[in-house]
């Protein structure tokens, strides 16, 4: 199937790893020149190096998606090597761990709200712009099941995925007349390096034994039995951002091997 996409710019926020580097690769492989952000310079080369062999067009976007005016210059450069964004995915995320929310301060919650919520305001507001100007564009956001159904121990991080999700609906309402749709995608677990550090984390709390039990009944909450890849959420992407979707909008994808059926 020809999704159309090729030629196409796209940013895809966070995209030094985990299901951002497989968005950005998945994305080139369609033939759309793609600029890698990361706040990590070294990530980011590792993926633009991953698109380059790969025989893909892309470009570091090296820059914190939380400095309003760092976004900007960020934007500047893809546009004076690629052309306007076509494409936006915002989906670079903090998460610090698993945490009691009276053992967090408001330092934690600040964290992982900037880079959550406040990164994709920043970019949506930065590249919608020259979408309405041209009368075009597409933008996925990540969002998380935490968002939807909330999550025990992660609650900063839920909030600031449920705030994806009203901004997602809301900017689809107000962009919509200008050929711009917006959606959001809710992954629940996922296989990245973020989720194996919590993993981990987890493991050292609570030993070998008891956190082989948890792993079990933790699988037994998706009907699918199954972890997400991040490819799972790739493929997502790349059909929202085509045309086989253009009358998808303001809607919440759940790509989560159905951990979350919200109504
Ligand atoms: N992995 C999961 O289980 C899971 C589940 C639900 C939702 N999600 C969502 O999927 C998305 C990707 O998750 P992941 O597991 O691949 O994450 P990850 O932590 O593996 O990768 C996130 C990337 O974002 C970058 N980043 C962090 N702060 C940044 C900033 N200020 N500016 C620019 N880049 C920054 C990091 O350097 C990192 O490379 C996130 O939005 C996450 O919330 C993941």
């Amino acid at each position: 199937m020809n999704l159309g996409l090729h030629n196409y710019t796209a940013l895809v926020t966070g995209s030094g790893q985990g299901i951002g580097q497989t968005i950005a690769l998945r994305l080139a492989q369609e033939r759309v020149k793609v600029a890698v952000n990361d706040i990590n310079a070294e990530r980011a080369s590792e993926t633009v190096a991953k698109i380059n062999d790969a025989g893909g067009a892309a470009i570091e976007a090296v820059f914190d998606i939380t400095d309003y005016r760092a976004v900007q210059q960020g934007l500047h450069k893809i546009e004076s090597e690629y052309g306007g964004v076509d494409i936006l995915v915002n989906n670079a995320a903090f998460l610090l761990g698993h945490h009691d929310f009276l053992e967090t301060s408001p330092d934690d919650w600040d964290r992982e709200i900037k880079v959550c919520f406040y990164g994709a305001l920043n970019c949506c507001h930065v590249v919608a712009k020259g979408m309405v100007e041209r009368k075009t564009g597409n933008i996925v956001s990540i969002a998380s099941d935490a968002g939807r159904i909330g999550q025990a121990r992660e609650v900063a991080y839920a909030a600031s995925k449920s705030a994806v999700i009203g901004m997602t609906k809301s900017l689809a309402q107000e962009l919509g007349r200008y050929n711009i749709n917006v959606n959001a995608i809710s992954p629940a677990g996922t296989d990245t390096p973020l989720r194996q550090s919590v993993e981990q984390k987890e493991l050292e709390r609570l030993g070998e034994e008891k956190y082989r039990e948890r792993e079990r009944k933790i699988l037994r909450l998706y009907p699918l039995r199954r972890i997400g890849k991040p490819e799972d959420i790739a493929n997502m992407v790349v059909f929202l951002a085509s045309d086989a979707a253009c009358n998808v909008t303001g809607q919440v994808i759940s790509v989560n091997g159905g951990y979350a059926m919200p109504g």
